[in-house]
């Protein structure tokens, strides 16, 4: 144990760890939601809901993590108070490391697209017409060996370790994902049409807030920050004692709140730039269109109206897609990997490949019966099971761990934290509040 691995600063930790949460939700997810739920009304709900309920989850997390230095299982296990709370914890922690591979078999699918269309980009401008063509057609062949590529390059991050693979990785691959953004934003803003579309992103339509739109928001923040499959208490593990741990978490929920906010200033009026080149940008309901249409369809529309300069529109659009997927999916890879590293004699590469071969195989087997399992898998996973995992870990630090342990952990790398509006709020929080809402807002959404 004494020559576990750390993140080696705190910037590194807060790079993996936005990297981590910033992905496909913030830059998709989120402005879509945002853009078929009320506009601004939904990014005030999800400030609210992000700084509200996942903050205090995100810090059960990390808190748990950085205590018990183990893998989720073992941290789960590490603070149970007897046998009934060590099986729980046994069975949370399995359950977690279950959907955070699960998460990594769709996802894997969906960054693979990502690659294929950085790559049509980088095709057409050699003027490969027929590649071009292969790999923006939606085919079995195509999926798999995308797929496959995305995992490569996610376990050969992994098998690199914590401060050599994700922290490096991270370190470099997050400031480029901000210029990316940045160009982008400011290229498509100067468009016809943006203008339309920032209003439809900003002007708050208040009758839209309903109990449904609140899930919406709620379940948003929960995958966005990466929370209740153990991405974040892994992470927490990594980190030393003398880092104040609402502070980080602050600075990484304030950072994936931010981007997912910047991405709708792209990908909103970005839609109705689309729209001026002819694109269809309503369903046949009338909702804005949001699923993979939009960005392999409306999307492509836009780049290709756009003559020379589309391509290489598209070219850092895919690129700033596939470094978001791949800045999270390591830390989904990460969940496994380190139970495995950790409880068997394996040693990081060898627990690497088994891992990442078997999440190849669900991924395959998603590809094979594409139409009944890749949305079943998605909701599942994080429609169900994020949230209700994320009320466990709250369980875990209101109940069922003492409060001075807590208090502990916490006070390392920030003495006076029992004088702090934190400390005055927070347990209770969790305790309470957190598992209440949550479960409020899950059956909600189950019904
Ligand atoms: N937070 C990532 C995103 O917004 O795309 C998704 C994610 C990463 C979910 C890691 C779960 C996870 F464990």
């Amino acid at each position: 144990m004494a020559s576990r691995e750390q993140f080696s600063s705190n910037t590194g930790f807060v790079m993996a760890a936005a990297g981590s949460a910033i992905g496909l939700g913030n830059i998709w997810g989120f402005p879509t939601q945002t853009a078929s739920n009320g506009g601004a009304a939904f990014v005030l709900a999800y400030f609210v809901l992000a700084f509200c309920l996942a903050y205090p989850a995100l810090m059960a997390e990390l808190i748990i993590g950085r205590h018990a230095r183990a893998n989720v299982v073992t941290a789960l296990r590490g603070i149970s108070t007897g046998p009934a709370t060590y099986k729980l914890g046994s069975f949370v922690g399995y359950y977690g490391v279950i959907v955070a591979s699960l998460i990594l078999s769709f996802y894997a699918i969906i960054a693979g697209w990502m690659l294929t269309y950085l790559l049509e980009s980088v095709t057409t401008m050699l003027g490969w017409v027929e590649a071009g063509l292969w790999l923006t057609e939606f085919g079995f062949e195509r999926n798999l060996i995308s797929m496959a590529v995305f995992m490569l390059l996610t376990m050969a991050i992994i098998a690199k370790g914590v401060a050599g693979g994700i922290e490096k990785w991270s370190t470099r691959l997050m400031p480029m994902l901000l210029v990316l953004l940045l160009v982008l934003i400011v290229y498509v803003l100067m468009q016809e049409g943006a203008a339309e579309g920032l209003r439809v992103y900003l002007l708050p339509d208040i009758s839209q807030i309903s109990p449904g739109l609140i899930v919406s928001a709620m379940g948003q923040a929960f995958f966005s920050l990466s929370l209740g499959v153990g991405t974040m208490l892994i992470y927490g593990s990594y980190l030393g004692e003398k880092e104040s741990l609402p502070k980080l978490g602050a600075a990484v929920t304030l950072v994936d709140a931010g981007i997912a906010f910047i991405a709708g200033l792209l990908i909103i009026p970005a839609i109705y730039v689309a729209k001026q080149y002819g694109a269809d940008i309503f369903t046949d309901s009338g909702d804005l269109i949001a699923g993979p249409d939009l960005i392999f369809q409306v999307l492509p529309v836009l780049f290709d109206s756009m003559g020379g300069v589309g391509l290489w529109v598209a070219f850092a659009f895919f690129l700033l897609m596939s470094i978001a997927s791949l800045t999270s999916s390591i830390s989904m890879l990460e969940v496994p990997v380190s139970l495995a590293a950790e409880e068997t004699s394996a040693s990081r590469f060898q627990a690497t490949l088994l891992i990442g071969s078997v999440i190849f195989i669900f991924s395959t087997v998603i590809l094979m019966n594409f139409d009944s399992l890749f949305g079943f898998v998605i909701d599942l996973t994080t429609v169900y099971s994020q949230p209700l995992l994320g009320v466990v870990m709250c369980l875990f630090v209101g109940w069922i761990w003492h409060r001075n342990n807590l208090l502990q952990e916490i006070q390392k790398g920030h003495a006076d934290i029992e004088k702090t509006l934190f400390w005055k709020i927070w347990p209770a929080y969790v305790k309470f509040f957190c598992p209440v809402l949550i479960l409020t807002a899950f059956i909600q959404s189950v019904i």
